[in-house]
């Protein structure tokens, strides 16, 4: 006999989607992580990361990645690449529509990280990838990749400090899809992984004083959803995590932000990599999902348009 009480609300239908992607990985093992050149306001060359615990605390990451469901391949760091344990700059790895992994190299603002893009084609084109850069000569645009999410069939791009506007078109033409510019103005959100991150297919963390005025409005336009961050909360890298299914592994979470995302369903991991925050980088800077998929995450177009806030 049920004693269940007629009065009992049901439980909650979910009525958004996980994101499609963001099953497996590419991570680069911090064996030469240091701190040579400041390109970000968090880097200080007095202020050196320990290479005991930033090892303990990248295995901890790639850990609670493992266990929230998603595989990791692991790519060892150059010597001379310190800054290559950010691994999600290297470039923005895709799927064509058969499965075979196609690349869209990052072309890295700074000459400081430019070594590390040819050790990360290697890998990739002895996996089967084919690889490209964009623009005519390959070096048409700056291009990092940490500013480009596929999001609701669109890839959502943000520009200014790294990624220069004209690798927008590129984008949209070489990969035929809509690209939806955002332009970031805040130094300390230098990539667009620092101000927003897409949590399901209606929901993503967002922080508009990231980006100018119309770009800020155009974003929380786009999002169904919003979880909107202030620039406090965004400075503890909160929206630098990633997202396997209904679990968010994040570098910091402050309360606020916790409580929304745990209302929403998702679980929280919070994992500290407060070595390797040294290089102004967290959680979605150190690794780059290898699953998304042309067609099903990126919705063709042909010719492909770029959609700038007027
Ligand atoms: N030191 C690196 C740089 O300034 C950090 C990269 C952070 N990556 C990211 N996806 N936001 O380029």
């Amino acid at each position: 006999m049920s004693t269940r009480p007629e009065t009992l609300p049901a439980p909650p239908v979910p009525t958004t989607q996980p994101l499609p992607w963001g099953r497996r990985y590419l991570a680069v093992s911090p064996d030469h992580f240091r701190i040579d050149y400041a390109i970000n306001p968090f880097m200080h060359l007095d202020d050196q990361p320990d290479p005991v615990r930033t090892r303990e605390q990248w295995a901890a990451m790639v850990a609670a990645i493992e266990a929230a469901g998603a595989s990791v391949e692991v790519l060892g760091q150059l010597a001379e690449a310190p800054d290559m344990v950010y691994a999600m700059n290297l470039g923005l790895a895709l799927e064509r529509e058969d499965g075979s992994p196609h690349v869209v190299l990052s072309h890295m603002r700074h000459a400081e990280r430019r070594m590390e893009t040819p050790a990360a084609e290697r890998w990739w084109a002895d996996r089967g990838a084919t690889t490209q850069r964009t623009g005519r000569d390959g070096v048409g645009a700056h291009l990092e990749a940490g500013d480009a999410f596929a999001w609701r069939g669109d890839l959502v791009v943000g520009f200014g400090p790294r990624t220069e506007e004209l690798a927008l078109k590129h984008l949209a033409t070489e990969l035929g899809t809509t690209v939806r510019g955002f332009r970031i103005v805040h130094p300390g959100m230098y990539h667009m992984d620092l101000g927003f991150c897409p949590l399901d297919d209606t929901r993503a963390m967002v922080c508009p004083a990231a980006y100018d005025e119309a770009s800020a409005a155009a974003l929380l336009d786009l999002v169904p959803e919003p979880l909107v961050l202030t620039e406090d909360e965004a400075m503890t890298f909160c929206a630098n995590s990633v997202v396997v299914g209904r679990t968010v592994v994040m570098p910091a979470c402050p309360d606020r932000v916790r409580a929304q995302l745990e209302e929403w369903g998702f679980e929280v991991v919070v994992v500290d990599v407060s070595e390797l925050l040294k290089g102004g980088g967290a959680v979605r800077c150190l690794t780059n999902p290898l699953d998304v998929r042309l067609g099903r995450d990126l919705r063709p177009v042909p010719g492909g348009g770029v959609v700038l806030p007027s």
